[in-house]
Parts: C-alpha cells; structure tokens; sequence
C-alpha cells in the first residue's frame, strides 16, 4: 500500500508546519506527516519552512536572526486564520511531544545552510534518541551533505534523498549515500526508477503530489508513499483504488 504523508501538515485547510496542520493530518486519518526544520540564533530547532519569516508569518528577515522566544511572538497565521487569531510557530520538541502520543511516521526535513556546521542535523538527532523515534522518523534534505551526516551520527535512522530534477540511476546514488529512501518531484518519477529502486531495497515518495491524476499514476507505480498539501482526497483514491500493493 502506498501511504500517504501530509506535507507540512494538512496545509491546503490550514497553516503549514503548525500544530493545527499536524493535529488535522492525523484527523483525516493520514499515515504520516512531512515537516522542515531550521535552528534559531540561540540554537531552538523550529518548524518552518523558508528561511525568511516574511511568507508565512507577520514579520520580517531570516529565522537564523530570531531567538525562539522571538520568533514565537510572530503570528503563523499565512493565508487561512484571521489577524488576530495566534497560531505559533512549533519547536521540534512540540511535535515531537504529540507525536509520543499517535503513531504517525514523521519525515523531517533539514534545512541545513552551510553556516551551520550540521549543528542542526546533531541537535534533531538528539531529539530523535531522547524520544525513541528512530524507527518513526526519516530524515530528508536537499543537501546531500546533510544527508551523509545524519548516517554517520545515526546510521540507524532511514535518511532520503530529496531532489528536484533527474538523476541518473538514482538507486545507485542513494545507495553510496546510505539513504534508505528517495524522495524525488513526482515529474521526474518514471516506472523504471520505482521498479528498480524497490528492488535494490530504495523506497521511494514522491513530493508534492497534489493532483488526483498523478496520484492514481504513482500508486499504480507502487510508490512507497506519496508527499502531499491533501492528504483527505488522497486517502479517498487510495481507498477507491482498493490497493492491495504493499510496501
Ligand atoms: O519533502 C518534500 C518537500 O517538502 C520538499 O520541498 O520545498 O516543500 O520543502 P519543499
Ligand atoms: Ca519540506
């Protein structure tokens, strides 16, 4: 069976990468769900997406210049909530707190800079041996540097390799990383790339798969799982489909 992990939380009803689109994930009945990471200036692990504040909250400049306490003075509104309504941004440990109590796969992604000197990727690993997650979370990163690290400090935590454009034979690729798993833009996917990564032991979710089309086209693939902003509609085809592939 192909699962299905929220994106950001259930972030097409709510704000993304807060503990309400978390909290609606699990509700819907979601597998699993996606988040990102990034270190404040004194060094708290939040969930956020871009570097810069500016889209998704009420203020301004990089998360690297705020200090968690900061940072929770801005409001996470983005589009869905009113103005005056206070949605904070989540620490990992938040999540982390409310994940002890459901069973949800977690895939964190790091969103490492170079001026970090993978000191994001030591602290969420901490985190990860404190609460027992390591069969529960998977580590993903567009930086396959990160990547790399997180084996060497936790080679028993899956890691995946995020990427955006084709790769060649990615299977071997992820295989000399270590990572357990890819995690490709569904446009580059092509059945070969699912087939002859499972065989070689990769897993394989696609990001960020939106429509109902493509989503029939990556379960009949037999995609391990897919990353989506809709978690709901996905749950539904995958229920009408009445899969019976499993992972
Ligand atoms: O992990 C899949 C997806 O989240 C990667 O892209 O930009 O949404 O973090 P992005
Ligand atoms: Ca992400």
């Amino acid at each position: 069976m192909t699962l299905i992990f929220a994106h950001r939380g259930f972030s097409s009803i709510e704000p993304e990468n807060t503990m309400s689109a978390f909290q609606e994930a699990e509700k819907c009945g979601a597998d699993g769900i996606e988040l990102d990471v990034q270190l404040t200036k004194d060094g708290e692990v939040v969930v956020i997406h871009d570097e810069k504040v500016d889209r998704t909250t009420n203020g301004k400049g990089y998360v690297k210049d705020y200090t968690l306490s900061e940072l929770q003075q801005l409001n996470a509104h983005y589009i869905f909530k009113k103005q005056n309504e206070k949605v904070r941004i989540p620490t990992l440990k938040e999540v982390f707190d409310w994940l002890a109590g459901n069973h949800l796969i977690c895939n964190v992604e790091i969103k490492s800079h170079e001026f970090q000197q993978f000191h994001l990727e030591e602290k969420v690993i901490a985190f990860i041996r404190r609460y027992g997650f390591e069969k529960r979370v998977i580590l993903s990163s567009f930086n396959h540097y990160s990547i790399v690290h997180c084996y060497r400090l936790a080679p028993d935590v899956e890691t995946a390799l995020l990427y955006s454009y084709g790769i060649y034979l990615p299977w071997v690729y992820a295989k000399g990383l270590h990572a357990r798993a890819i995690h490709p833009h569904y446009q580059t996917l092509t059945e070969e790339i699912v087939q002859m990564s499972r065989q070689n032991g990769i897993k394989v979710r696609p990001y960020t798969v939106n429509r109902e089309k493509d989503m029939k086209r990556l379960f009949a693939m037999g995609c391990d799982a897919i990353i989506t902003d809709e978690p709901k509609k996905a749950l539904r085809l995958r229920q009408s489909d009445g899969q019976s592939f499993s992972s």
